[in-house]
């Protein structure tokens, strides 16, 4: 049976009694409006601990665009339904006051090691921080063995690493593949808000990833991207960025040699929806 806890206080005492029997836990943050790439998170780490926490918060802070923090969508009674048959533990819903006692939402002052200035930190300002201080916060409460995240947000769960790191916390970080629609584009709860004919078409942001993959041996870095920023330059697709960068400091790169990770990472606008995703060349 699934336990919906929303005190931090709650929680806290559930974890203790579980750690106290030896029991590892796993631990899932999330803002709700699941989808497939979120229940995939969920099932890895039931296979992987004893115990397994989700969490559905919607963080304020993390919302450079206001409007944007009001059109997402708050379905918790829908995704207890998705929850419940992967047999999930524990799913905490904690109020805004549960996890910023203090008022504490303004952003963090936590470092990011620069990580946070490039792509998607180029057009969200603020938005790592706001991430960083609510995994910073979820952590310390849940204090979790190992903590899933999605490789679709690549620019995240590298911010995140780094935090883990310098901050020395004690949890690893387990990335997991992106989870796609039949169509190949990335699972997302803003691909809803679609209409049904852009969501048809938006395959081909992955077809587009998969085509610089190819070429990569025998275009130049600066024709790779231009290529890509031509082929999803079709309506109603409008891309901001195609960027190729090091995956571990995700700096732009000018030549494939600098680098033994690189990604293409890429962000499009459709129908008013900014839609990510990436591929590790
Ligand atoms: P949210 O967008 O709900 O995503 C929760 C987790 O699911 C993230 O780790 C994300 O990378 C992963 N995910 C989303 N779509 C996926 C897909 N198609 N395939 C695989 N994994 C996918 O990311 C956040 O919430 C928030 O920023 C959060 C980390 C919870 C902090 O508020």
């Amino acid at each position: 049976m699934v336990a919906v806890i929303e005190k931090t206080s709650d929680l806290v005492s559930l974890i203790q009694n579980n750690k106290q029997k030896g029991n590892t836990v796993g631990f899932v943050p999330t803002m709700g409006a699941l989808h497939k790439g979120h229940l995939t998170l969920v099932k890895k780490s039931i296979k992987e601990n004893d115990l397994t926490i989700v969490s559905i918060f919607i963080n304020p802070t993390q919302f450079n665009d206001k409007k944007d923090l009001a059109k997402y969508p708050r379905t918790l009674e829908a995704d207890l339904e998705k929850l419940i048959p992967t047999g999930v533990d524990v799913v905490f819903a904690p109020t805004i006051l549960e996890i910023y006692p203090d008022g504490d939402e303004k952003g963090s002052n936590i470092d990011l090691g620069d990580l946070d200035n490039n792509l998607e930190g180029a057009f969200r300002p603020g938005h790592f921080k706001g991430v960083a201080q609510v995994v910073k916060r979820l952590l310390e409460i849940v204090t979790p063995d190992k903590l899933y995240m999605g490789q679709k947000d690549f620019q995240q769960f590298t911010i995140i690493q780094y935090m883990i790191d310098s901050l020395k916390i004690k949890t690893n970080l387990v990335v997991c593949p992106i989870i796609r629609e039949p169509n190949g584009l990335a699972m997302s709860s803003r691909n809803e808000r679609l209409s049904h004919s852009t969501r048809e078409k938006a395959g081909i942001i992955y077809t587009t990833l998969k085509a610089i993959k190819k070429s990569k041996g025998n275009k130049t870095i600066k024709e790779l991207e231009q290529y890509g920023l031509k082929r999803l330059s079709i309506a109603p697709f409008e891309p901001e960025y195609v960027s190729i960068v090091d995956g571990h400091k995700l700096t732009l790169l000018n030549d494939m040699n600098d680098t033994d990770y690189a990604v293409v990472c890429v962000a499009v606008w459709a129908d008013g929806v900014r839609l990510i995703d990436n591929i590790i060349l």
